[in-house]
């Protein structure tokens, strides 16, 4: 294959190595600095421009986007994607995982246990958002931080509404998380590369400091991961829509917490500490995926009028419970089922012989006239208003 590597740090250890493997495996690469591409929307085809050059066919690439460059390298990446080129991290799965509160708020649907995180803006809502979380002392986020900076623990309520004040009086967003005390200056970096952890270690922090960074001196182990650091680790990349990924998670009393999942994990720590050629994982991945470049689902199917995407829920005392999904009818009102979800388990293209249950969860393509009566009411929340009483009530002098 032909693959681009988009960096602006060639000489760097993890472009490097990207690299090198790619040309290892007798691919064809190039490094190209990400902040030298111009879209071009000029044409009938999307296009891409580099050094003021239109840009030769590639098979795929692979983004490695810094934080400083993320809108412009998200476009980039957007580009690429709109030409059919394979990527291994979707442009929008780079800039939801950026995003600290968005990655909480995409991965909070999906029962990936996680920090007790809340965000608020206004300075009378602090405490109540830091009792929320479980009391001080809290941990308080920068939403975009990296590398540790940004990353601050309030020993109480006082200092956690100053620092957020002070962050928010610079126009900086951030969140308020409950501090794991048990994880001890420790975390997990599991790295994600398809649906499979290839490598593993452990940060531990040091001297007193909370923070594992690498950047802040945690120093780092190889690790062999328990099979449940495993299913949270591939499933949190899974759902931010990144193949390749660094996700870091605390060791909790209740089991693995999800703090972040990183599109662009550096790979000399991870390397030198388990002694894992992770670069070479890396590469064969995206060699054997180059023939399916990622496909924006909904929006290929939606170009049939009257047809769209739609996820029906079976609830409890519906004709379907029990039914096959031959028997449920589907088929025959022009509705095909793409997957099935079932707790945290899913279905490809189920078949026929499937036989339904309350509470499962249909991704169905079809006709959206014929969908709507399927869709589960929206869950409302119950109302706080009192029923009338069967009596009119007694009308005032007037
Ligand atoms: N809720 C928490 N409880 C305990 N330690 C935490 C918590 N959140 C972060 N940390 C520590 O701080 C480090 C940095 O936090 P993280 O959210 O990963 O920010 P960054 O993007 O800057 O790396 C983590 O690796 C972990 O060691
Ligand atoms: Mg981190």
């Amino acid at each position: 294959m032909k693959i681009a590597v988009l960096s602006r740090a060639p000489r760097a250890y993890s472009t490097q190595r990207l690299r090198a493997a790619a040309l290892d495996r007798g691919h064809e690469v190039k490094v190209l600095n990400t902040l030298r591409f111009g879209i071009d929307l000029t044409g009938d085809e999307p296009d891409l421009q580099f050094r003021g050059r239109r840009l030769s066919t590639y098979d795929a690439v692979l983004p490695r986007i810094g934080a400083s460059i993320t809108y412009f390298g998200t476009a980039v990446v957007r580009q690429f994607e709109q030409m059919d080129v394979y990527t291994p991290n979707t442009s929008y799965g780079i800039a939801n995982s950026r995003d600290k509160l968005r990655a909480t708020q995409i991965l909070s649907k999906h029962e990936i246990g996680m920090p007790r995180t809340t965000f608020v803006r206004d300075r009378a809502d602090i405490k109540a958002a830091v009792e929320r979380v479980g009391g001080a002392p809290v941990v308080i986020k920068l939403l975009e931080g990296t590398q540790g900076i940004g990353v601050i623990l309030a020993p109480d309520v006082k200092v956690a509404e100053a620092v957020i004040e002070t962050l928010q009086s610079t126009q900086q967003n951030v969140l308020i998380q409950e501090f794991i005390a048990e994880s001890r200056g420790r975390d997990i970096r599991a790295l994600v590369v398809g649906d499979r952890v290839v490598a593993a270690m452990r940060r531990s922090a040091q001297g007193d400091e909370f923070r594992s960074n690498v950047h802040r001196g945690g120093s780092v182990e190889a690790v062999r991961l328990d099979p449940a650091f495993e299913a949270a680790a591939v499933r949190s990349a899974q759902i931010m829509g990144l193949r390749v990924a660094g996700v870091d998670m605390l060791e909790s009393d209740r089991g693995p917490l999800v703090m972040e999942v990183n599109s662009s994990p550096g790979l000399e720590g991870i390397e030198r500490a388990t002694e894992l050629d992770v670069a070479g994982a890396i590469i064969d991945y995206v060699a054997g995926q180059v023939d399916f470049p990622e496909i924006d689902v909904r929006q290929r199917l939606t170009v049939s009028t009257g047809y769209g995407v739609a996820e029906l829920e079976v609830h409890a005392g519906h004709a379907m419970v029990g039914k096959t999904l031959e028997e449920s009818g589907l088929r025959e009102r022009d509705v095909t089922v793409l997957t099935l979800h079932r707790g945290t388990s899913v279905v490809p293209n189920p078949t026929g012989p499937s036989v339904l249950e309350a509470g499962d969860r249909l991704l169905c393509f079809g006709k959206l006239e014929e969908m709507r009566s399927m869709v589960a009411p929206k869950r409302r929340r119950r109302a706080k208003v009192k029923k009338l009483p069967e009596q009119a009530l007694e009308h005032p002098e007037g």
